[in-house]
């Protein structure tokens, strides 16, 4: 493994050391010091989520935005791109943004572009307004004694699996109620806020539940949820400002593209923009089963439910989701997957490009080894810094309290332990 350069560091710090005149090489390492202390503290952080959009929806095995927020301070300087391949709920593209930073993602799961699209979409204050008056009137919509408004082309195609019983029916029926005056508001990123409020909702009311709630509870829980989004987004929109992002035009927003890494190198959007300074992601696990794209209600049974909330299709295997089968034994099929997609990251990668991951794994033991022997394949080398490690292996590895990916899972499990791999290209 190679330790990170002077001229790594010096690129890293040098916009400090302009600003605040800190030249010198005892205070480089100062800065370092501290900036490192605050990566390590951000990864061991066990508060919960909070605080901007974050909370807009709870996707599978999402970052610690302090973590990020760290990490992007550290490794890049304001106007540098950020790139997650791997966006999942957007928290990387979130932070970005908010630091002054250019964002853009990729996903193959519709639904983590959707929510990371809500997330890092800024909206105004006549939005907001529109969008309250329409709240207003939810409540007498979602009423149970209204006429049913089926949604039967996602019926039909099987998007309301799961949650048609005698406990569930109420919670889906105020779904379809409500969505079916989304048209009411006139823009997309309001309807799209809107189906957001439902998604978070209809997601405390079913998924991982052991008891599921009234229809007037849910009733209640949207508009709390809807209040609490409000603050989120202002919060976010005066970050955005602070930093006069809004003065970027086109480039304020953060790119959240619908498509796998592989073969990102053939996109337009690295044509456009300059290689990232910084790839901050987590990948899909290796041998760990993460639902990304099914609640479960009732116990184990899952429902493609949130598509239909958020307007989008899916029609995907879970093995889809998370790099191939992870019953496979020697995970040949995760680890092809996994070349293919690190290769199309070495491609629009340069030699100042560093590409920072945390990694979970069912059995690190021989797991590990063989997703660093990928990484090395596609044209990656390891760096570290000694100074963050706190393991024999010389890396960083964290504890994910409470880590759970299924109902009928919590505590501590092997995934529960990730690791921070930094790289650049060889
Ligand atoms: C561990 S999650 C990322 C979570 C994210 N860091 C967050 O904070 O929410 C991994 C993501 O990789 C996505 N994924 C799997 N294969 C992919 C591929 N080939 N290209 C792009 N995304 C992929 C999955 O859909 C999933 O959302």
């Amino acid at each position: 493994m190679e330790r990170l350069t002077k001229e790594d560091l010096s690129y890293i710090f040098g916009e400090i050391s302009a600003r605040t005149n800190l030249r010198r090489e005892n205070n480089l390492n100062r800065l370092n010091k501290d900036y490192m202390s605050n990566l390590v503290e951000a990864l061991h952080d066990r508060k919960p989520v909070s605080g901007l959009t974050h909370c807009f929806y709870r996707y599978p095995a999402r970052f610690s935005p302090h973590f990020v927020r760290s990490a992007i301070k550290a490794f890049t300087r304001h106007g540098d791109v950020v790139f997650d391949p791997f966006m999942g709920g957007g928290t990387t593209l979130i932070e970005a943004k908010v630091l002054g930073r250019r964002a853009i993602g990729t996903d193959i799961n519709s639904l983590a572009v959707f929510v990371s699209r809500v997330k890092t979409t800024p909206l105004s204050d006549s939005d907001l307004s529109e969008i309250s008056f329409w709240i207003e009137c939810t409540q007498d919509w979602m009423n149970l004694r209204n006429p049913p408004s089926r949604a039967i082309e996602w019926m039909d195609l099987g998007y309301q699996r799961n949650i048609n019983c005698r406990k569930t029916w109420p919670i889906r029926k105020s779904l379809e109620l409500t969505l079916s005056k989304i048209n009411n508001l006139k823009k997309e990123r309001q309807r799209d806020f809107v189906r957001c409020v439902l998604l978070r909702t209809a997601q405390w009311a079913l998924d991982c539940r052991k008891e599921i709630p009234s229809a007037k509870q849910f009733r209640r829980q949207f508009l709390e949820f809807f209040q609490e989004m409000v603050v989120g987004e202002r919060e976010f929109r005066n970050a955005l400002r602070k930093d006069d992002i809004l003065s970027l035009g086109d480039r304020q927003r953060a790119t959240c593209l619908h498509r796998s890494v592989v073969g990102i190198e053939l996109d337009d959007i690295f044509a456009s923009h300059s290689p990232p300074r910084l790839i901050l992601t987590s990948p899909p696990y290796p041998g760990v089963h993460v639902l990304y794209h099914r609640w479960q209600v009732n116990g184990r049974k899952e429902t493609p439910a949130p598509f239909w909330i958020a307007n989008s299709l899916d029609g995907s295997g879970a093995s889809f989701y998370t790099f191939g089968d992870r019953k496979q034994a020697d995970l040949s099929g995760y680890y092809s997957q996994a070349f293919a997609a690190y290769k199309s990251l070495a491609k629009i990668s340069d030699k100042k490009t560093l590409l920072v991951q945390l990694v979970a794994f069912s059995d690190p033991s021989w797991q590990l080894p063989h997703f660093l022997t990928v990484l090395e394949e596609s044209g990656f080398r390891e760096v570290h810094n000694k100074k963050i490690a706190n393991a024999p292996d010389g890396r960083l590895w964290r504890l994910v309290p409470n880590r759970k990916f299924y109902a009928d899972q919590r505590g501590d499990t092997a995934a529960s332990n990730e690791v921070l791999l930094i790289h650049r290209l060889r």
